[in-house]
């Protein structure tokens, strides 16, 4: 799980070969802000996209490319085969998991859902086909708090999973009736309020960035709570010269791009009560890289398979989050504060 560590010249070797087997099979490289500088770097070379899992989804699936090569998390890789059934979708690491979907088995959520059917189910995109095959709707971070107002607006009670900081966040910006599921990030888990106040007070500057997995006493510091790419906006669009960013780590690397001259500083995951093991920066995003890109494109291994009764459910909830995304952007939703 240790990210790669690559020589200038295996570097630009990994990269020619890559470009070129790319070109041959008619593939897009679709990469999370978390995957390693040199994915990113290449994805946005070939004419793919780095982004958000909302836009990693969207982007895929309008892409005319017949493979779609995901380097992020499994979850990311299925998403992109429920929505483009006929397109090859590989990945570098088919192990590449995350906390929250291993959090939630399909057949416990199911039962949960049972147990409460006066409930719609809403599952964040961070969970396997067979889950959001069982749930009513999926969300992203970047739409949750939209999809949430809108359907409590209409009179619904939710069950949410798995994210229980994210459901909790979601909860109280919303105001909707939530039952929550209790996952975590062992990523954003890690991140601790009092060092971050104390950060805070050394770069009294500094806009405070927070990402909704994180701690509620953490989220409770920030300037700004939102998905990848609505951070990296902020990094953008504020006037702040430093900003104390509590996501993954990598994604610093489009930060530094899109703002250059600003400063970025790593919200504190030591201080009182630290257990953190991956330290802000999730280990299955690091089994992302060149090596192991380049071997899938070669060999074909590593494609994402859904069973098709599985993928048609799963389709429906997905739909309804693009959908919405669609409407809203074309000013057809409105949603009071
Ligand atoms: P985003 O949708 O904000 O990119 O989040 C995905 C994720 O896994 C964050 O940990
Ligand atoms: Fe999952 Fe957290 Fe990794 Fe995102 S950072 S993929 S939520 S474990």
């Amino acid at each position: 799980m240790v990210e790669e560590n690559l020589e200038p010249a295996e570097r630009d070797a990994l990269k020619t070969r890559i470009k070129a087997l790319m070109k041959q099979q008619d593939t897009v490289l679709v990469a999370h802000y978390y995957t390693s500088a040199d994915l990113q770097d290449l994805a946005e070379e070939t004419g793919g996209c780095v982004s958000d899992s909302l836009e990693m989804a969207r982007f895929g699936h309008a892409h005319p490319a017949q493979t779609l090569i995901v380097a992020g998390v499994k979850f990311m890789g299925e998403t992109a085969k429920i929505l483009n059934p006929e397109k090859r979708v590989l990945m570098p690491d088919l192990g590449a998991d995350c906390s929250l979907d291993l959090s939630c088995p399909a057949d416990a959520f199911a039962a949960w859902c049972d147990a409460h059917p006066d409930r719609l189910s809403v599952v964040y995109a961070n969970t396997s086909a067979a889950v959001k095959a069982r749930a009513d709707w999926v969300v992203t971070s970047g739409i949750a708090v939209k999809i949430v107002k809108y359907l409590h607006s209409q009179g619904h009670k939710l069950l949410w999973a798995p994210d229980r900081h994210l459901g909790d966040y979601v909860q109280r910006v919303s105001g909707a009736d939530m039952l929550l599921w209790q996952g975590s990030c062992v990523v954003h888990e890690a991140f601790k309020a009092e060092a971050l106040k104390k950060l805070h007070a050394e770069h009294p500057a500094a806009a405070v960035l927070v990402h909704p997995e994180s701690p509620a006493a953490v989220i409770a510091l920030a300037d700004v709570v939102g998905s990848t790419t609505q951070l990296i906006e902020a990094v953008k669009n504020l006037p702040n010269p430093e900003f104390i960013v509590a996501t993954d780590n990598g994604i610093f690397h489009k930060m530094h791009a899109a703002a250059p001259g600003k400063i970025l500083l790593e919200a504190p995951t030591a201080g009182e009560g630290a257990t953190c093991q991956s330290c802000a920066h999730c280990p299955w995003m690091a089994m992302n890289g060149l090596r192991n890109l380049a071997s899938v494109l070669e060999s074909g291994a590593n494609e994402i398979l859904i069973e098709e009764s599985v993928r048609a459910k799963a389709l429906l909830s997905i739909q309804r989050m693009l959908n919405f995304a669609a409407a809203e952007k074309a000013g057809q939703i409105q949603l009071g504060d």
